[in-house]
């Protein structure tokens, strides 16, 4: 146990989770892989069964309930945390414009996107506390910023900005604790999200953010990061 870096990813069974999850185990950390539903989680349950340092976990980050349950999972299985990647995301009523867009879709996005981050952090910090060099590490995204008020998505750009407080709020909060926190834009990818018309796979995406990841210290806390290391401001 002592040499072992412990990782959770949230949402890992398809997009970037997963491809964080298989980098991660790659470099000799031992993942637990969140995922909500085994029908639409195969692959991972697949290489979670074939592999040591992979193990497949249930939790939907929206359901405080299950958030605990993952908690008490780590806890007597694990002991520590060294890295939390608060990946899971959602993108509701991406075409509507200001005049339709719907209030329960802003809710939603906020649910999964804001206070799934909020609750999955401050139920795992006790583990994050056992670990070393503990980081929490957002997944964050330029949509969030009012540079790109322009964009479609309002649910989900209400709720990277929000995200981006977020991290700024829980930096001030744990440096004490020891614990770094910083929001990372994997730039534009192709997954379910991204598109297949994005710029970057998500093999080169990943292996950038787990680059800049490696190198993050107490000193970045509260930073906003793009895959290349580059440092973003919050507006
Ligand atoms: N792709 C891009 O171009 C891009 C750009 C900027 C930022 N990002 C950010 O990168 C992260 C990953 O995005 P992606 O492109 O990989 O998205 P994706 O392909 O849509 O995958 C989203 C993941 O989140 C999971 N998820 C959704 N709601 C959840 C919940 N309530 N609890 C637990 N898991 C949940 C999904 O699980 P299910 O399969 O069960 O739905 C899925 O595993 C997100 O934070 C996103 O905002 C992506």
């Amino acid at each position: 146990m002592e040499d072992k870096k412990i990782a959770f990813v949230s949402g890992a069974n398809r997009g970037l989770g997963f491809e964080f999850s298989k980098q991660l185990t790659d470099r000799g950390w031992t993942v637990i892989a969140g995922y909500r539903s085994e029908e639409t989680s195969r692959q991972l349950l697949e290489l979670a069964g074939s592999s040591e340092l992979l193990h497949a976990f249930r939790v939907d980050i929206a359901d405080n309930k299950q958030v605990e349950r993952l908690k008490k999972y780590l806890s007597e299985n694990f002991g520590q945390l060294d890295l939390l990647v608060n990946n899971a995301a959602i993108n509701p009523g991406e075409d509507a414009s200001l005049s339709d867009v719907s209030s329960q879709d802003i809710l939603q996005a906020t649910s999964v996107n804001v206070i799934g981050v909020l609750d999955t952090t401050r139920q795992l910090i006790p583990l994050l506390r056992k670990g070393k060099n503990p980081r929490v590490v957002n997944v964050g995204s330029r949509a969030g910023l009012a540079s790109h008020a322009r964009n479609k998505t309002i649910p989900y750009g209400l709720s990277k900005s929000m995200l981006n407080m977020l991290t700024a709020q829980q930096a001030e909060a744990y440096r004490d604790d020891d614990i770094a926190v910083i929001v990372i834009t994997p730039g534009w990818v192709r997954t379910d999200m991204g598109g297949s018309d994005a710029d970057l796979s998500p093999e080169e995406s990943i292996a950038g953010m787990l680059t800049v990841i490696d190198r993050v210290t107490l000193n970045d806390t509260g930073a906003f990061f793009d895959h290349k290391g580059e440092r973003l401001t919050y507006d």
